[in-house]
C-alpha cells in the first residue's frame, strides 16, 4: 500500500476503533499515557462516576425480572465479517450490515458494528477487563452494538447514556493439552499474521459466524450495569452484558494476540496488556434464573390460548 493509502486507512479505522478520539495520544503501558493518566489528557468522562471496567461480585449482585433472553440476529451469518484490522491499540473485526441485537432488557433494537479484544501477555498473563470474584480472565471478547434509532451515528450514540450496547465475553484457556481449538479461534487468529502493523487491515473471508466465537455460552445467563466505553473518552453511554458462560480457546490460540501484533510497525513495541485497570464498583445486577423465566413464558403462552379461545 502507498503512503497516501496507508494513511487513508488510519483516518478511516483509528476512529472507529471503540470510537476512541484519535487526537488524543492515549496508551496502555507507557507511563505518559497510561490509564492512570486518561483523566487528564482525556477530560471528556475518564474520570465519571459510571466508568468501565469493574470487578462483578456474583455474591452482590441482584436480580432484575426485566433482563429477558437476547435475540440476536443474523449471528449464525457465515458471511458478517467484513474486516480485520490493527488499529495500534486492538484487533478490530468490523461487520456488515444486517446484525443486530434485541431483548436482553434492551430499551429498543441495537444495530451490531463491530469486535475487538483485549488481552494479556500470552495466556499465563491475564488481561480481560472485567474481573469475577476478582478473577482476570486471559482475554475479553467485546461485541459493540449501538442504538437502531441513531442509524450508526456513534456521535448520536455516546451522548446518549444507553446509546451503545455492549457485550463482554471472558475467555478462558481450554483444559487439556488441546491446539488450534476451537476452529473458530483458529481461523481468526490465522489472520494476525497479515496484520502485524498498526493500521494494517485485510478482508476476512466467509465461514466464521459471529455464534461460532461463542461456543459453549448460553447467552441468556448474564450481569447488567450502566457503565462507560473502556477507552477515551470513556463515554458514559454503554449498557454493558457480561455473560456468566466464558469461551474455551486454546492456549496457542491466546498466545498469537500477544505475540504478533505491533502498536505501529515491526521495530514498535507488540501489543501486551491492552486493558484499562479496575474502576470503582457500580451497581450489578443479573437475570433471574432460567427456570422461572420459563415458567413465566408458559405462563404467558396459557393466558393467550385462554384469550383465543384456544383448549
Ligand atoms: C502509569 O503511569 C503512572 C503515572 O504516569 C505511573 O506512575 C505508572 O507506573 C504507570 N504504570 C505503568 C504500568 O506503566
Ligand atoms: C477527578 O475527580 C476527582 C474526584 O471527583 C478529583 O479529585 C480530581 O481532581 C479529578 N481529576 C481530574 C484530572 O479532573
Ligand atoms: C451524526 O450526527 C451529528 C449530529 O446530528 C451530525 O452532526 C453528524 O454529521 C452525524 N454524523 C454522520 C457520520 O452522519
Ligand atoms: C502436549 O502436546 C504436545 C504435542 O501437541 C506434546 O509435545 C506435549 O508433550 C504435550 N504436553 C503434555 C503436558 O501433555
Ligand atoms: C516505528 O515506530 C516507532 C514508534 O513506535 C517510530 O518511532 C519509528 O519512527 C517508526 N519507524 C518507521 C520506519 O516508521
Ligand atoms: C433459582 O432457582 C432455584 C431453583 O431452581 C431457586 O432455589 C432460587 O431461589 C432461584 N433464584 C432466583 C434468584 O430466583
Amino acid at each position: 500500500m502507498n503512503f497516501l493509502g496507508t494513511l487513508l486507512t488510519l483516518c478511516v479505522l483509528v476512529p472507529s476503533a471503540h470510537f476512541a478520539d484519535s487526537s488524543i495520544a492515549w496508551c496502555y503501558n507507557l507511563p505518559t499515557c497510561n490509564d492512570t493518566t486518561w483523566p487528564t489528557i482525556a477530560t471528556v468522562s475518564c474520570n465519571g462516576s459510571r466508568q468501565s471496567p469493574i470487578n462483578i461480585a456474583p455474591g452482590s449482585v441482584q436480580t432484575d425480572p426485566n433482563l429477558n433472553a437476547f435475540t440476536l440476529n443474523n449471528f449464525d451469518s457465515p458471511i458478517a465479517m467484513d474486516t480485520i484490522a490493527n488499529t495500534g491499540k486492538t484487533v478490530q473485526i468490523n461487520l456488515v450490515r444486517g446484525l443486530s441485537i434485541s431483548g436482553g432488557g434492551l430499551s429498543e433494537n441495537y444495530d451490531t458494528l463491530q469486535l475487538h479484544l483485549h488481552w494479556g501477555r500470552g495466556a499465563s498473563v491475564p488481561g480481560s477487563e472485567h474481573t469475577l470474584n476478582g478473577r482476570r480472565y486471559p482475554m475479553e471478547l467485546h461485541i459493540v452494538n449501538s442504538k437502531a434509532s441513531y442509524n450508526r451515528n456513534t456521535t448520536l450514540a455516546v451522548a446518549d447514556s444507553t446509546g451503545l450496547a455492549a457485550l463482554g465475553f471472558l475467555i478462558e484457556e481450554m483444559e487439556g493439552n488441546t491446539t488450534g481449538q476451537p476452529a473458530s479461534w483458529q481461523t481468526l487468529s490465522s489472520y494476525l499474521a497479515r496484520i502485524p502493523n498498526g493500521g494494517d487491515s485485510v478482508l476476512v473471508t466467509a465461514g466464521v459466524s459471529l455464534n461460532d466465537l461463542l461456543p459453549g455460552v448460553d447467552t441468556t445467563r448474564y450481569y447488567r450495569y450502566l457503565g462507560s466505553l473502556t477507552t477515551p473518552t470513556c463515554d458514559e453511554a454503554v449498557v454493558w452484558t457480561v455473560f456468566k458462560d466464558t469461551i474455551k480457546v486454546s492456549r496457542d490460540v491466546i498466545d498469537r494476540f500477544s505475540s504478533m501484533l505491533h502498536i505501529d510497525n515491526s521495530t514498535s513495541p507488540l501489543m501486551v496488556n491492552t486493558y484499562r485497570n479496575l474502576q470503582p464498583a457500580l451497581r450489578v445486577t443479573t437475570q433471574v434464573n432460567s427456570s422461572a423465566s420459563k415458567a413465566c413464558f408458559s405462563l404467558g403462552l396459557m393466558v393467550l390460548s385462554v384469550l383465543l379461545g384456544r383448549p
